[in-house]
């Protein structure tokens, strides 16, 4: 069975994209015992320095082609050469999470905005799916980090994804957007229905539910919820939106440790002491787990349905 591709995507900046998309990768990978691909779409490069280190980082970011870029250089050996297998190490340079590998991103995929021309019939975000195709099979997780934008990168994921879950932080709930995100998306849909015709086994990306990151106990919530559960209900007849789309219950506390352990280069399930923030990475992977879009309904073949409605633990 392919891999269940899902992007994290908020215009907004500074909300945890990049957080969250880096723990639950490790907590499906080390805790879960899945085969985890995270691919960086974001120039800013975070991911990739956050699991490599800065000095391992250096060295490709300063390597043209060397990564997630590669695919849009001309002539270069295919991408996922470019796949840092087992990423996350220690300065002996033994592997601490041997399920969870990345593709990385350097400075040069901001080149991808500006520079890149498309090639004939071949549009940016095809390339990119195409480029990437062949490694779905070999993962049980695709995860998409992304910019705080909706541009060129952004869509790259969105289009190789087949689901995307939108992280915000509480205190900016009314900001986020989602309904400029919903139309935005859907737009993107229908502009690309002729490249998704080439692709037998595609289904456009919908949004599975809303991550509150940052929460602090003590912040009123309710009202914002209201609002936002209001907007996820018109959204629906988008079909950019599942049927069980929701704010999800598990919603990830404000925690000193979030901010700290960057710079030990390891993702929260990995660091030590106990906190209660690893166990939130860890019921939310647990949850995107156990609540995939797609299930097989017809054994030997590649055909899938939508799940009937899940129960999500509510947020309160
Ligand atoms: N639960 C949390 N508690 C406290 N600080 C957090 C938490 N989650 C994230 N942060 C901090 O908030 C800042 C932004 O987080 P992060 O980089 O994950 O956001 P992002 O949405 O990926 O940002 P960008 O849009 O720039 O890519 C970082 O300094 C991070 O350490
Ligand atoms: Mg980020």
């Amino acid at each position: 069975m392919p891999a269940r591709r899902i992007s994290f995507v908020n215009f907004k900046g500074g909300v945890g994209k990049t957080s969250i998309i880096v723990n639950v990768a490790a907590c499906l990978a080390y805790d879960l015992g899945q085969k985890v691909l995270l691919v960086d779409c974001d120039a800013q490069s975070n991911a990739s320095i956050w699991l490599m280190g800065i000095e391992r980082w250096n060295v490709i970011n300063s390597m043209p082609g060397k990564s997630v870029y590669g695919m849009f250089i001309p002539n270069l050996p295919p991408v996922s050469n470019n796949i840092i297998p087992s990423v996350v190490r220690n300065e002996r340079g033994m592997h601490l999470i041997p399920n969870l590998d990345l593709l990385p991103a350097t400075y040069e995929l901001m080149d991808l905005e500006e520079e890149y021309r498309d090639g004939q019939g071949e549009p940016f975000f095809y390339r990119f799916h195409e480029h990437l195709r062949s490694t779905f099979n070999h993962y049980d997780y695709v995860l998409f980090d992304c910019p705080p934008n909706l541009f060129r990168a952004s869509k790259c994921a969105i289009f190789a994804s087949e689901e995307i879950y939108v992280p915000c932080n509480p205190d900016k709930l009314s900001e986020i957007g989602l309904s400029l995100l919903v139309s935005k998306i859907d737009r993107f849909h229908k502009q690309t229905v002729l490249q998704q015709q080439q692709i037998p086994t595609f289904r456009p990306a919908k949004i599975r539910g809303v991550i509150l990151n940052d929460v602090d106990g003590r912040a009123q919530l309710e009202g914002m919820q209201r609002y936002l559960r209001l907007t996820i209900a018109k959204a629906r007849q988008h079909h950019v939106v599942s049927e069980d789309a929701d704010i999800l219950g598990q919603q990830v506390r404000k925690a000193i440790l979030a901010a700290k352990v960057v710079g030990s280069f390891l993702p929260v399930n990995l660091s030590n002491g106990s906190s209660g923030l690893k166990d939130d990475y860890l019921n939310l992977a647990r949850f995107i787990h156990n609540t995939p879009l797609y299930k097989e309904v017809e054994h030997g073949t590649d055909r899938k349905t939508e799940q009937p409605r899940r129960t999500a633990k509510r947020a309160s």
